[in-house]
């Protein structure tokens, strides 16, 4: 996280903050945790676990050591619940908020969990930030809101139509965010990330996104699939640029930044076959077992978006974003944190 240090310390100076981080044992929030305790930030996380994971914390506090460590509370608790949310938020100067159910087929199966999570848990966090007055409350949106509107690349101000339960609930996020700006004054800002990948990004289970699962796959010598005809695209965010985001979007003194969404990703196009070819060749330097695997192609997969590409330039200007690594680049770092640490069998 050297490069967000750089970034940031800049804005941060030497001042201590108190940051909470829902989701904190999830695959962003528990970056987010590392980044901010590395910068010698004092830092509360709030998680139920039911898709985050204690050793993503564990492996938070070997990379920032003991020290580090002490400033950070952990309160295992549901967003779900709003006294929760008002406790976990007093004191605090920065709101995070990741906690949430992801995943588009989860919420196809399961819409009721996904909108108790997602905008139950939204309204609660919120209520809980506005009334112990943080400074400022940043919140994981995504690129599931641009729905079927066919314009590439997106811009913030044009969307369509979701496209599946689970988008309906991050377009709901922003609706009441945008609420509590005009109705109370308490300006959120939504960062819409677009597919971040790296290192502790769960590779398990049936809602695994593409990266994790396709690099589990090769490694443990599976079939590769690829839903549809290879040509869908995304715009990959390697997960230290989506870290940064979050940050400047707190450190902001240009009160022209709060209240807004901002496209959160690097601004470039990978197809699902030019990622598999990416992926493949890193793997294969050390297995070098599946330097000649090809995928297996199969249907699309239902409420899944065609394309997706960013305009990141509102971000640029407004925050001051300045993503430094290209999925490439993440890619050589994410490769090694897999080969590392998957289980092979
Ligand atoms: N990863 C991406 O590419 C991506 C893209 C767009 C948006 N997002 C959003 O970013 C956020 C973080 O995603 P992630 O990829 O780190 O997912 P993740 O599943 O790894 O992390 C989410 C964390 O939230 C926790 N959580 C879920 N429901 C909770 C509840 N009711 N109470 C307390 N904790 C709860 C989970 O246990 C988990 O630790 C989510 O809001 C997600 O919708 C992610």
């Amino acid at each position: 996280m050297d490069v967000n240090k750089t970034l940031v310390t800049s804005e941060l100076g030497e001042k201590t903050y108190h940051w909470l981080v829902t989701g904190c044992a999830g695959f962003i929030g528990s970056n987010l945790v590392e980044t901010l305790l590395g910068l010698g930030q004092k830092v509360t996380g709030l998680d139920n676990f039911s898709t985050g994971f204690q050793y993503n914390l564990d492996q938070a506090a070997a990379a920032v050591g003991e020290e580090n460590w002490k400033n950070f509370t952990f309160i295992e608790g549901d967003i779900r619940q709003a006294d929760v949310c008002a406790t976990a938020c007093q004191g605090q100067d920065f709101v995070l908020h990741q906690a949430a159910l992801g995943s588009v087929p989860r919420s196809v199966a399961d819409p009721l969990i996904t909108n108790e999570n997602n905008i139950t848990g939204f309204l609660n966090m919120l209520v809980g930030a506005k009334d112990a007055k943080v400074k400022r409350f940043v919140y994981a949106a995504s690129s599931s809101t641009y729905g079927d509107h066919p314009g590439l690349p997106k811009q913030e101000d044009t969307i369509g139509n979701p496209l599946s339960p689970y988008a309906v609930t991050k377009y709901v996020n922003e609706l009441y965010a945008n609420v509590f700006a005009t109705t109370y004054g308490f300006k959120p800002i939504g960062l819409r990330y677009f597919n971040v990948f790296g290192k502790r990004q769960d590779p398990y289970g049936g809602y695994a996104a593409v990266m994790p699962l396709w690099f589990s796959s090769m490694i443990k010598g599976e079939k590769v699939y690829i839903n549809g005809d290879g040509e869908t695209s995304r715009d990959f965010c390697y997960i230290d640029n989506c870290v940064q985001a979050n940050l400047r979007a707190c450190l902001v003194t240009d009160e022209a930044a709060a209240g807004q969404v901002y496209n959160v990703a690097y601004g470039q196009r990978t197809t699902l076959k030019e990622l598999f070819y990416l992926i493949r060749d890193r793997v294969a330097k050390r297995y070098g077992r599946i330097a000649e695997i090809e995928p297996v192609y199969r249907d699309f997969r239902p409420g899944d978006v065609r394309h997706s590409l960013a305009d990141i330039s509102k971000a640029q200007t407004l925050l001051g974003y300045k993503p430094k690594f290209s999925v490439t680049e993440g890619l050589d770092l994410a490769a090694n944190w897999y080969m590392d640490n998957l289980k092979t069998e």
